[in-house]
């Protein structure tokens, strides 16, 4: 009777300690879409069951280029880099051989339901999706699911994703057997069970039972398994794996384990194939219906590339008179003196005199009605001015304001060969164009993409005001970015285009925001959006993404803007502006910054650049009054409309 009682109580014991154990998120951990409606969920992190709500664990990441030293590590981790190198007996300094396992202690605790570690991660090119930040840059130690999640709401300045890291506290029955601290293990090709086991001195029934695997479970890479530990773990405990060998190749036991199969615990791990197919035809589903999606709405909007006759486009111009002059085609010839060369500014803009008031005239050849008819909505001091327009015989000619200094392009040229621009001056630059994108987005009806935003379509006019030109390829769109209209016709200029434009022909003014960071770096380091380096073309924004993830980015920025740098105060605001367009490159158009959110951080870097630069001179009363007058300036030019 006792002896029944006894196994009573330790059946019990034994259910509820494995219930109370970490589910195996299988393939789920891979799939974006999971949802924990319905309970936690393994797809996400380790649910919080533990004995406390927050201990020390620890995770295991092979190093892999680009993350492969304790700087990088740490900085991925947010791991101290002093404690990283003495877990893993290096110097501070270190770099690790490829595929080296390093140890990288956490500190976990219960957010909601689940464990998490945090992070953050500055997204460059080469991670462009929650998907390839979870399973290639951490291997599998977040989650695509959990990072969405995170990253829902608020979107941190900087593209600076927020990563909780899988890990989890012991749970009592963890702790009564002795198990003081759980690893979080990345699977990897050619791991089995046994080798596991045997490296981190650990029974294989109990990691078996710490994932809740049943067994010969499958297990997949950029996966994760947990590993009770008795003691925290050394150097003695990892291993550096060799190359996986070509995927191809569907993953085979390398040799047979001899100790385990009698057990018969264990099990390859390996991709299954099934699970990449489907994958592969999830992925090809959404492509296609995209794709249909796409043909549709350019079917629907193909008149819109029809030609406008003439006509309607001057009843349109009459209808605005009183704003948009119609000129004769003798008074452009006469204040152009018949567009002589004298009066050329360059290809086929001329400058003229219009009753004593210099104006630019742009001939053109082509339909010019959605540019006028864009160009005669909008009113701001940082939209170039249309003054009127001609027609004669098919040629439009159209009179807009004129701009002394030139395109921005021409003036950082200049720039470079003299000296560099005060940075107040580029910030203003660059307050001048966001605001009148600011604009263009926000207070126009319906809402206006510019498309073509780059450094040379911005003119700056005798006081280095800079105004946004040049609107043949703008046309209206949506403001959100969920009904985003979509074109076949993807034109615009390479190293400003963002890749949902180029890649799906999404037009959203997200693609001006992306266009605006590539002029904010060309302002920021006077290079052009595509340059040489190294006898290769490079884009702008490609190689200031990768100087913003080194460890000493300020330093490798100054060097990048001008190579003779010693070091100043000057190059944090540098950095500060590159950060403001490192967030307009971020990937998703729905979670990239709009025009408000970028004026507004520049101009909190102006006025911090301006009290910095009162406190050398002395003299406070210039810095308040350079920042009234920026807000000032943000005011739309109302009196331009009633003129
Ligand atoms: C594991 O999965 C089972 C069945 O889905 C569930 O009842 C249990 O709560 C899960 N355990 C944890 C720790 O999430
Ligand atoms: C994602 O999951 C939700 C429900 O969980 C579903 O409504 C939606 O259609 C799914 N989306 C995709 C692309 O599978
Ligand atoms: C740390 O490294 C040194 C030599 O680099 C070695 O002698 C020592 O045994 C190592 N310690 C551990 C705990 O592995
Ligand atoms: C981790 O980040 C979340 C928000 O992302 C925060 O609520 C939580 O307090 C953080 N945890 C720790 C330990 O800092
Ligand atoms: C079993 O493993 C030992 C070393 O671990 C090895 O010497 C032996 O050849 C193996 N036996 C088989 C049958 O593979």
């Amino acid at each position: 009777m006792d002896q029944f009682v006894l196994s009573l109580l330790i059946l019990s014991f034994l259910t509820s300690s494995t219930f109370a154990q970490q589910n195996y998120s299988a393939n789920s951990a891979l799939d974006c879409n999971s949802s924990d409606e319905t309970g936690p969920s393994p797809a996400f992190l380790y649910t919080c069951n533990g004995q406390s709500k927050s201990c020390e664990a620890f995770l295991i990441f092979k190093s892999q280029p680009s993350y492969d030293s304790v700087p990088a590590i740490s900085s991925l981790t947010s791991v101290n880099q002093d404690e990283l190198a003495r877990i893993n007996n290096v110097t501070r300094l270190s770099e690790f051989p490829s595929n080296k396992e390093v140890i990288v202690p956490v500190y976990c605790s219960c957010l909601g339901q689940y464990y998490q570690a945090n992070t953050t991660f500055h997204a460059t090119n080469d991670h462009t999706t929650y998907y390839a930040v979870a399973s290639q840059a951490y291997e599998g130690l977040s989650t695509c699911a959990s990072l969405k999640r995170a990253n829902e709401y608020g979107l941190e300045f900087g593209v600076e994703l927020q990563v909780p890291l899988r890990c989890a506290c012991p749970t009592s029955s963890q702790i009564s057997c002795g198990k003081s601290y759980l690893l979080t293990y990345p699977v990897t090709i050619g791991d089995t069970f046994s080798s596991i086991a045997e490296r981190f001195n650990v029974g294989v029934k109990s990691i078996i039972d710490a994932n809740e695997l049943e067994e010969n479970p499958i297990i997949y890479p950029d996966t994760t398994i947990l590993i009770p530990l008795e003691a925290k773990p050394t150097t003695s405990n990892t291993i550096i794996h060799k190359e996986p060998p070509n995927v191809s190749p569907p993953p085979l036991p390398s040799r047979p384990e001899n100790r385990t199969s009698k057990k018969k615990l264990y099990e390859w791990i390996g991709i299954a194939a099934a699970c990449s197919l489907l994958f592969l035809s999830i992925i090809l589903a959404i492509l296609l219906l995209l794709r249909r999606e796409k043909r549709n709405k350019v079917l629907e909007g193909s008149n819109e590339t029809g030609h406008v006759l003439p006509e309607d486009l001057r009843v349109e111009i009459a209808s605005f008179e009183q704003i948009l002059k119609v000129f004769g085609l003798k008074e452009v010839k006469k204040a152009t003196e018949n567009f002589s060369s004298k009066h050329r500014i360059k290809g086929s803009v001329y400058w003229g005199e219009f009753g004593g008031e210099m104006l630019a005239v742009k001939k053109m050849r082509r339909d010019v009605s959605k540019e006028v008819n864009i160009l005669k909505r909008i009113n701001h001091f940082n939209l170039i001015k249309l003054h009127g327009v001609c027609e004669n015989l098919g040629c439009f000619y159209l009179v807009f304001e004129y701009m002394k200094n030139g395109s921005l392009r021409e003036w950082l040229a200049g720039e470079r060969t003299e000296n560099h621009g005060s940075w107040s001056k580029r910030i203003k630059i660059a307050l001048d164009v966001a605001n009148g994108l600011y604009y263009l987005h926000s207070f126009t009806e319906p809402a206006c993409v510019h498309k073509d935003i780059k450094s040379s379509n911005i003119l700056l006019d005798g006081n280095l005001r800079a105004k946004i030109a040049n609107f043949s390829l703008a046309r209206a769109a949506t403001r959100g970015t969920a009904n985003a209209s979509l074109t076949k016709h993807v034109e615009g200029t390479r190293g400003y285009m963002a890749p949902e434009y180029v890649q799906a022909g999404q037009v959203t003014p997200k693609i001006d925001v992306y266009g605006f960071g590539v002029v904010l770096l060309e302002l920021i380091t006077g290079k052009d959006a595509v340059f040489i380096q190294d006898g290769r073309e490079t884009l702008l924004s490609t190689a200031i993404v990768s100087i913003l993830l080194k460890e000493n980015a300020e330093f490798e920025l100054g060097l990048f803007i001008n190579p003779s740098f010693v070091g100043s105060q000057e190059i944090k605001f540098a950095l500060r502006l590159a950060r403001v367009s490192l967030a307009c490159f971020t990937y998703e158009p729905a979670r990239r910054p709009g025009m408000r959110e970028v004026v507004l951080s520049l101009l909190k870097i102006q006025a911090d650049l301006e009290k910095s630069e009162s406190l050398k001179v002395d003299s406070v009363d210039v810095a308040v009054r350079h920042w009234c007058s920026s807000i000032g300036e943000t005011n739309w030019r109302a009196e331009a409309i009633s003129k």
